[in-house]
């Protein structure tokens, strides 16, 4: 009976079994996580706002109208400085309906392969929404770094074989585990997210700035 106290639990609304492995560890034991899927939800979640915020938000309250549970979503995007903020809120549709890409990250490499390194700098940018109980919260993100060159690495999801941080953790070799004291340092070597260890990453990116933040919310209103 002990593990049935022993966790808060969410419905984390995405279909993306990485982002659901990510928050699991990034938020630690105390949360029990599922995703939609799990709790016999498999309807598209929709996201047609034109901000991180607003589809954050409308994704959360599609599962709390379908499953009435205590949830949270997450949107995210990749703004280029170059793009004038581009794909911002369309990253994840960034190639679709463009035949001569197979995906987003090899659309971007194309665009962006005479601008140089100095011009190169863009952000992932993530707004967590929280809905628990009557309260609604959201949790903004960023993680600043650079657009490479090539893909690099074999970590991570989506766009991280070319994005380069320009701060990572002074912890890397041993990886960085919850709760774990850290610190920034330049990011010298050049490493893209998809190169560093996982709990390198989530200890940096934008989603885990979001979900310490939640987690921290969550604790401080037991
Ligand atoms: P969404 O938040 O699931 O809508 O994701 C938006 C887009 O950003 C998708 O194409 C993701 O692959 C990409 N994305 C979001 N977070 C990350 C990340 O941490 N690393 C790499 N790509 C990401």
């Amino acid at each position: 009976m002990i593990g049935y106290l022993c966790c808060m639990k969410l419905i984390f609304a995405t279909a993306n079994l990485h982002k659901l492995q990510e928050a699991s560890e990034i938020l630690g034991p105390g949360f029990e996580l599922s995703t939609p899927a799990a709790n016999g939800l498999t309807d598209e979640i929709p996201e047609t706002g034109n901000t991180l915020e607003a589809n954050s938000l409308q994704k959360a309250s599609f599962i709390r109208e379908r499953l009435g549970a205590d949830c949270f979503a997450d949107d995210s995007g990749l703004e280029v400085d170059f793009l004038d903020g581009a794909p911002g809120v369309y990253t994840a549709r960034y190639a679709a309906g463009d035949v001569r890409f197979k995906d987003n990250l090899e659309k971007l490499l194309f665009v962006m392969k005479d601008v140089p390194w100095e011009k190169r700098t863009a952000r992932f940018r993530a707004v967590v929404t929280l809905i628990i109980g009557n309260e609604v919260k959201q949790f903004e993100g960023v993680l600043e770094g650079r657009i490479g060159t090539e893909r690099k690495g074999q970590g991570g999801f989506g766009y991280d074989p070319i994005f380069i941080p320009n701060e990572i953790p002074d912890l890397l070799g041993n990886d960085v585990m919850p709760g774990e004291t850290w610190h920034l340092v330049p990011n010298t070597a050049g490493l893209a997210n998809a190169e560093l260890p996982e709990g390198g990453k989530n200890a940096i990116s934008h989603r885990g700035q979001c979900m310490r933040a939640m987690a921290e919310y969550l604790k401080s209103r037991k």
